[in-house]
This record gives C-alpha cells, sequence and structure tokens, in this order.
C-alpha cells in the first residue's frame, strides 16, 4: 500500500511512519517542519520506502499533487499547543481547520479511500463527568480544541456527503521515544525524564492529585494501523483507560531510572483540567486492546531518553 502521513516528522507521525515501512509499505511524509524534527526522518529515509515532501498542510495543490495514488492518509500535522492557540486563534485555525479541510478535500479529489484524523482529549473541555466517552457533547475551551473538534465534523461530513471513509482518534496523554521536552509545552513525561537526567528535580504543579490518561506511542500506532484497515468509521478514544495521578508520575519516573528525587510543587497553570480519563470500550471491541503497562512504557522511554542526551 502507498500511504501519506502528514506531520511525519513529528513525534507520532515517525513512528506511525516507521511501523508501515516496517511492514512493507510506501509512505509519503508530507511536513513543513514547524515542530518536526529532521532527525525524526533521517532514518527513515534510509530505508528507502520513504519520500519527504517538505511543504505545509494549507497548500492545496501541494497536497493533490501527491495525494493521487495513494491508499490512506493518517493526518497527524497540526500546531499542537493549547496556549499558543490561544494566543493565536487564527493561525491555529489556518492550520488546524483549513489544513485538515484541505486534506479532506485531497482525498476526496484524488480517490483516497479512507483518511484517519488525529484528534483529542482536549475536545471534551473540562466537563466533570468521568470516564469521557465518545457520545458526550464536546466542550471545546481553546481554539485547539475547537479545531480538533471541526476535524472531526469536517470528516464526518465528508464521509456523508462524498463516500469518503473517516476516522477521529482522539488521543488522550501519548508518550514515548523521540517525544520533544524542550518546547515550552512539554508534555509531563519527557519533561520529568529529562530534568532528571539533567541533575534537576521533576517539577509539579497544582498539589499533583490530579490525574492523566497515559497511552504509549506504540500503542497510538496500532490504533491508527487498525483504523486504517479495518472496516470502521467515526470517533474513538485512543488511550489506556487508567487514571494516573501527577504525583505518582513523580514516584514512578525516579524509581525507573534508579534515583530518589522529590519533586518541587508550583502553582496550578491556569485553565489545567483535574482529571481526564477515557471510557476505551469501542476501541477496545472494534480496534485493538492496549497492551502496553506504563511502567514497561516509561522503562523503553527512559532507555532512549538516556541513549539520546539533548
Ligand atoms: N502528543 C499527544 O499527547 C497528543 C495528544 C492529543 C492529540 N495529539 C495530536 O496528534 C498529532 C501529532 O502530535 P505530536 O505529539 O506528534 O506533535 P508534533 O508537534 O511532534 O507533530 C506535529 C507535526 O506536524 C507538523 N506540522 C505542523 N504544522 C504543519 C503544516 N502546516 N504543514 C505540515 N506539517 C505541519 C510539525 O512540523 C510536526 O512534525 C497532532 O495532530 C496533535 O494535535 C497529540
Amino acid at each position: 500500500m502507498h500511504y501519506i502521513v502528514t506531520g511525519g516528522a513529528g513525534f507520532i507521525g515517525s513512528h506511525i511512519t516507521r511501523t508501515l515501512v516496517e511492514r512493507g509499505h510506501e509512505v509519503t511524509v508530507i511536513d513543513n517542519f514547524s515542530s518536526g524534527k529532521r532527525e525524526n526522518t533521517r532514518g527513515l529515509l534510509s530505508m528507502g520506502q520513504v519520500t519527504l515532501v517538505e511543504g505545509s498542510i494549507t497548500d492545496l495543490d501541494l497536497l493533490k499533487g501527491n495525494f493521487e495514488g495513494v491508499d490512506g492518509v493518517f493526518h497527524e500535522a497540526a500546531i499542537i499547543s493549547v496556549p499558543w492557540s490561544v494566543e493565536h486563534p487564527q493561525e491555529s485555525a489556518a492550520v488546524n481547520v483549513m489544513g485538515t479541510l484541505n486534506v479532506l478535500v485531497a482525498a476526496r479529489d484524488c480517490g483516497v479511500k479512507k483518511v484517519v484524523v488525529a484528534s483529542s482529549s482536549a475536545v471534551y473541555g473540562d466537563n466533570p463527568e468521568l470516564p469521557k466517552r465518545e457520545d458526550m457533547l464536546p466542550e471545546p475551551m481553546s481554539p485547539y480544541a475547537l479545531s480538533k473538534m471541526t476535524g472531526e465534523y469536517l470528516g464526518a461530513v465528508f464521509s456523508r456527503s462524498y463516500g469518503l471513509a473517516f476516522v477521529a482518534l482522539r488521543y488522550f496523554n501519548v508518550y514515548g521515544p523521540g517525544q520533544d521536552p524542550a518546547s515550552a509545552y512539554a508534555a509531563v513525561i519527557p519533561k520529568f525524564i529529562t530534568r532528571i537526567l539533567n541533575g534537576q528535580v521533576p517539577l509539579v504543579y497544582g498539589d499533583g492529585s490530579q490525574t492523566r490518561d497515559f497511552i504509549y506511542v506504540a500503542d497510538v500506532v496500532k490504533a491508527n494501523l487498525c483504523a486504517m484497515e479495518k472496516s470502521v468509521e467515526g470517533i474513538f478514544n485512543v488511550a489506556s483507560g487508567e487514571r494516573t495521578s501527577v504525583n505518582e508520575l513523580a514516584r514512578l519516573v525516579p524509581e525507573l531510572m534508579d534515583v530518589t528525587v522529590r519533586p518541587t510543587y508550583e502553582q496550578p497553570r491556569k485553565g489545567d483540567i483535574l482529571h481526564s480519563y477515557a471510557d476505551i470500550s469501542r476501541m477496545k471491541h472494534e480496534l485493538f486492546m492496549p497492551d502496553i503497562s506504563l511502567r514497561t512504557g516509561l522503562k523503553e522511554t527512559v532507555a532512549w531518553y538516556r541513549n539520546n542526551p539533548g
């Protein structure tokens, strides 16, 4: 098969690309390197079956020029920072909404069979009901969340109006090798690990009792491949279905790194939600059963950061 991975130089997109190549598929990566890294693609390009197209999903002609003869699209490209989207709502929508619309239009016009889009648990907002189910009313609290929700609706409309098969995967907190710890908006796991490797203590915002639903990137890749290969459509939570507090993480990460450190506590961050975890029944029944425990995933992730310092 020939697949497109938009955002294939990013954290999740590069893992999807690698697995597709390992399974013998041909892949075209479309990425503008706004947050993606060249080192993520370097190893992939040497594998021979990957073509890199440097450009933006806001360029419809570029997409159409590359979608001809393609079997499916994994759409990962997005500007992923929530705080940035609050500061720059128009730029966020230009990429995350119009870019997604372009991907769908190009797929429709070029006869692509299926598009699998990265959505986000952010669409649930701070509705206190737990666990989060796909049929709950979305309550986006930021331009980023709104852009992800809009992408889901656009895909559903393209499925109904033009028969383009469509899946939206609502990722919860994805972690694993290659995630960028350097950005101001970096996720908690790479931040904890790299701070400890640099001789610093983990920083916890608030009292650490807030919970999240962490899923290892290899399980996210499996969810994407199953979503593409099985005759399913619609929205799926992609998560482990387990809640882990930031305090538990601040204990577990040092333990797995064989160090004894206590975190420093800072003021809670504005807009951070307290608790989030997913009902994963739909994913388990129709896609696959995630099977990498937090402990196993963290060990792999720690090993990667040890081998790839800086
Ligand atoms: N990491 C998570 O925990 C998480 C959670 C929920 C949803 N998501 C979604 O998953 C997807 C992948 O996220 P990630 O964590 O790998 O982030 P990432 O920043 O590593 O990857 C995003 C990629 O998209 C590229 N990109 C951005 N704008 C582009 C444009 N205009 N044209 C082409 N490429 C562009 C970036 O250069 C980057 O390579 C995103 O859609 C994100 O919203 C991620």
